[in-house]
C-alpha cells in the first residue's frame, strides 16, 4: 500500500491513496510557495477530507471553500467546527486532543499541540497535531508547536511511516528543536514545515538533521510517493 504525499508550501498537504485525497491546512491562497499547478489551485483542488490543526490563517486557509465546493469533511476542533458551520460548510467532524475519528478511507487522530489558536481575536480551540491514515500509511503532522516530550509516546502509539514537524522558529520550533522532535517521534521519514513562507521564518531548514530519519524536504506541487 503507498499514499502519494504532495506539498503544497507552508503547511499544506494533499495526501493520496488513488481512491480518497485528504488535504491537511489548506493554506493556497496568499501562500507564495503554494504551486500554481491544475488540480492544485484553491479553486480547482479536489479532495474528500480536510484536516485542520488550528485556525490560524495560514492554516485554515481556503478549507471553507474548499469545503463549501466540494463537500469535503473536515475534521476539526470543536470551535472551528462551530465557526465553518456559520460559513455554511455541510460536513465537519469535530473532536479534540486525543480523540481519533474513524472515516470511510482511514482515520484521523487529533494529538496536543503548544501554541494559540484564534482568528481575528475568536478563540478557535485547542492547537493540535493530526495523525492521518490512509492506505495503509499514518503521517503525523504535527501543526505548529514547541517542542514535548510525549512526542516519544505519540510515535510508538500510531507508528507514522512519516512526520511533518515544523522548523521555521518564532512561532514553533527551530531546526534544533525540530532534530529533537523528529527523534522522538521516530518516523522513518521527517518532511520539515513551516518555514521559508514569509520574511519572519526561517528561510531554510539548515540545522534539522535528526539521526536515524531521512529528512525529505519536499518541493511543493511535486508529489512523493510514500509506500
Ligand atoms: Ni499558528
Ligand atoms: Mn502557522
Amino acid at each position: 500500500m503507498a499514499i502519494t504525499i504532495t506539498y503544497l508550501g507552508h503547511s499544506a498537504f494533499v495526501l493520496d491513496d488513488g481512491t480518497h485525497r485528504v488535504a491537511i491546512d489548506p493554506f493556497i491562497t496568499g501562500n507564495p510557495l503554494a504551486p500554481d499547478k491544475p488540480g492544485l489551485r484553491a479553486n480547482d483542488l479536489k479532495v474528500n477530507a480536510i484536516c485542520l490543526t488550528h485556525g490560524h490563517a495560514d492554516h485554515l486557509g481556503d478549507a471553507a471553500d474548499i469545503a463549501r465546493r466540494t463537500g469535503a469533511t473536515v475534521y476539526c476542533s470543536w470551535e472551528i467546527h462551530e465557526l465553518l458551520t456559520e460559513q455554511g460548510v455541510k460536513h465537519t467532524e469535530p473532536g479534540n486532543a486525543g480523540g481519533r475519528i474513524d472515516a470511510r478511507w482511514g482515520w484521523v487522530a487529533f494529538t496536543q499541540a503548544f501554541h494559540s489558536s484564534s482568528v481575528n481575536g475568536r478563540y478557535l480551540g485547542q492547537p493540535m497535531g493530526v495523525v492521518v491514515r490512509l492506505g495503509g500509511k499514518a503521517v503525523y503532522h504535527c501543526g505548529d508547536t514547541g517542542l514535548f516530550s510525549d512526542m516519544k509516546l505519540l510515535g510508538e502509539i500510531y507508528k507514522p511511516d512519516a512526520a511533518m514537524i515544523p522548523v521555521g522558529d518564532r512561532f514553533t520550533m527551530g531546526p534544533e528543536l525540530a532534530t529533537r522532535a523528529a527523534e522522538l517521534i521516530g518516523a522513518p521519514f521527517a518532511i520539515p514545515i513551516h518555514y521559508k513562507t514569509f520574511g519572519l521564518l526561517r528561510q531554510d531548514c539548515k540545522g534539522f538533521a535528526p539521526k536515524g530519519v531521512a529528512v525529505r524536504e519536499l518541493v511543493p506541487g511535486e508529489p512523493w510517493r510514500l509506500g
